[in-house]
């Protein structure tokens, strides 16, 4: 697989949106050391010092966003495959909807995708940020970083990149012959607050309600009183948890 080291850089998806722009679309995979605007979904700053993993697939796609979108529950798989490896006994990965990587209920992970059309077709690149050595103290979701669960010297970046990109790979082929079906039952079994109560926040309404699964276009289907309501985008949270924070 061509893999790029950045270095230090703005963003890893930023560059990979400059790359997609100038024609190439990959396969390609971008890492950087550090990042001086790492991005987070909703335009959030992703806090990026060395020694935690910020790298970004870059992938040519078929002219069809709404499939282009499923690619976050492959690369959540990933995240989660390459967490079960770094972390191994101390701890399994859960996966928040819609992207997010939890430990302990923690936020270890999160992915980014963005999309756009150039000369040769659709792009689309998934951006991916794994809290290895150090988690943000002021995040909107308490967060953990990898060395924090197992109580060891954080994975090298290197070497977790190649474990996250041997199951990208994997879990790209599982979608490409088994489709989305197959890829929405093992984000299922590893989904958090599954059957639970759960809130989520969307830009003009709060609603709380029972999540009763993934639907087939990725969307979270909550059960709110007698009836079900397809959930497209939103922050969750967890509320009734341990602590403030529901988690
Ligand atoms: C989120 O949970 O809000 C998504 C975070 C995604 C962060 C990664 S780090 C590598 C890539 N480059 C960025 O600027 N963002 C993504």
């Amino acid at each position: 697989m061509r893999t790029e080291a950045l270095g230090s850089i703005d963003s890893t998806s930023k560059e990979a949106a400059r790359r997609a722009m100038s024609g190439d679309h990959g396969p390609l995979w971008l890492w950087a050391e550090e990042q001086s605007a790492g991005t987070g979904r909703s335009g959030r700053l992703w806090h990026s010092p060395r020694g935690n993993l910020y790298a970004t697939f870059l992938m040519p796609v078929s002219d069809d966003p709404a499939r282009a979108a499923l690619h976050s529950f492959v690369a959540c798989l990933a995240v989660a495959d390459t967490l079960g490896v770094i972390v191994g006994g101390a701890a399994q990965a859960a996966l928040k909807w819609p992207n997010d990587a939890l430990l302990d209920g923690y936020k270890v992970a999160g992915v980014l995708l963005e999309s756009g059309m150039g000369a040769a077709g659709r792009w689309l690149s998934v951006g991916i940020g794994i809290n290895l050595a150090h988690a943000p103290a002021d995040a909107r979701w308490p967060a953990i970083s990898v060395s924090g669960i197992t109580g060891k010297t954080a994975p090298e970046v290197e070497a977790t990149l190649d474990i996250l990109s041997a199951a990208m790979a994997v879990r790209l082929r599982q979608f490409e012959e088994k489709g989305f079906a197959s890829i929405r039952h093992d984000w299922l079994a590893r989904a958090a607050r599954l059957g639970e109560v759960v809130e989520a926040r969307l830009p003009d309404e709060t609603v709380t309600g029972v999540f009763e699964t993934l639907d087939e276009t990725g969307a979270m289907l909550l059960q709110i009183g007698t009836e079900s309501r397809r959930i497209h985008a939103a922050d969750v949270f967890f509320p009734g948890g341990t602590d403030a924070a529901g988690h």
